[in-house]
């Protein structure tokens, strides 16, 4: 019986998908990245020279494409809050290398999974004739930006196989997080929380989610069975997460889908919304919880259908999803996996090609 089995379905175990299995394997990655980046004595530790290069930089330059330019732009908001260092988080493919550069010692930090991206690497090359030092992010040891790079911070999420990211999404998250930690420790300003057991809370939130597997494709088939468009809406680290959600419906379901920051719907984009457009609205972020149950109420008046998924403290009547409570800073790694999910049924209930999305290559290895 063996035999029959080629090594696809071998590596894929009992999963139809790599995307599904690897969405699964989001709780043992986090835990796998906590594990990863502590020492013996358990402590968290960062690579000497990416402590000093972070803390040297009076700006931090965010490189990235596709899910890691999302995955940067959550990025921003730990090393800005946690690090204190000023951030920008560019496109690859938008970077000006001929902009002025507003800092004196700028650090390049190139987030890609593959380490592959000919955009990012491009930037890479010219930055590096620039003289300045640069860190990538990725899933690949010895990938071409790694190589290229002074430093390299690696995922440890194993083998991304599925063309939408998942696992390495949340990864960079984490390991971002992580980073900004240890940072802000080393330049004497540590944060008022302890990160490794807030990840690990997280570890568990993410399980309860990848459980509830059931619920997420009622979700699909409710909001999505019929539709030709949606939305996906927030603000804050909740708009970062929405622009992810609508990057993972669209490129596996092929519905045309936007995040968008929910205050901004209303100076135009409202104009789209029409009898029954599902809107994924996330509330997670207790300082905008009003603002953006409001930015609901607006499209709900013109007749939009709510998908409300809000974190548990924050609930209210009515919504369709609640999540388990996770540090403020730390949701994106929570609200993210119910989007996951529910792309990947409305792409099943579609017959689209999960793993493998018309047109689309797991690495962009051309400009
Ligand atoms: C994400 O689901 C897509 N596969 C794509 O946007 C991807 O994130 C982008 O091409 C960047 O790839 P990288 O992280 O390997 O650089």
């Amino acid at each position: 019986y063996t035999a029959e089995l080629d090594m696809s379905d071998i590596e894929k175990g009992m999963y139809p998908h790599y995307m599904l299995k690897e969405i699964d394997e989001q709780p043992a990655v986090m835990r796998k990245i906590i594990q990863a980046y502590q020492n013996e004595q358990g402590k968290l530790e960062i690579e000497e020279g990416i402590l000093t290069a972070l803390n040297n930089a009076d700006r931090l330059y965010i490189i990235a494409a596709g899910t890691s330019y999302h995955a940067g732009l959550v990025g921003k908001e730990y090393f800005e809050k946690i690090a204190g260092i000023p951030v920008e988080v560019h496109i690859s493919s938008e970077f000006g290398y001929n902009m002025p550069l507003l800092s004196e010692k700028p650090l390049f930090m190139f987030i890609t999974q593959s380490g592959e991206t000919a955009d990012s690497r491009q930037v890479l090359v010219k930055i590096k004739k620039l003289g300045h030092p640069t860190l990538t992010v990725t899933n690949v040891k010895g990938s071409t930006l790694s190589r290229e790079a002074d430093y390299t911070l690696l995922l440890h999420a194993g083998p991304e196989i599925a063309v939408a990211s998942t696992k390495a999404y949340t990864a960079q998250i984490a390991v971002l997080a992580l980073t900004a930690a240890v940072a802000a420790e080393k330049a004497g300003h540590p944060i008022d929380f302890d990160i490794v057991q807030e990840l690990g809370i997280v570890a568990n939130a993410v399980q309860a989610m990848v459980d509830s597997k059931e619920e997420m494709e009622k979700i699909a088939r409710d909001f999505l069975s019929t539709t030709r468009n949606a939305f996906f809406i927030g603000r804050n680290l909740d708009f970062c997460v929405s622009m992810e959600g609508a990057l993972k419906l669209k490129e596996i379901s092929y519905i045309q889908a936007e995040g968008f920051a929910g205050g901004e719907l209303k100076h135009g984009t409202i104009a789209l919304i029409e009898d029954g457009t599902p809107i994924f609205a996330l509330a997670t972020q207790k300082a905008v919880s009003l603002n953006i149950r409001g930015n609901v109420k607006e499209v709900v008046a013109r007749g939009a259908n709510p998908c409300i998924i809000a974190m548990e403290g924050m609930e209210e009547e009515g919504d369709t999803l609640v999540l388990p409570k996770v540090h403020p800073l730390l949701t994106p790694l929570v609200s993210v996996i119910p989007l996951q999910l529910i792309s990947y049924y409305a792409a099943l209930h579609r017959d689209c090609d999960v793993d493998k999305p018309r047109n689309l290559a797991k690495s962009v290895t051309v400009e």
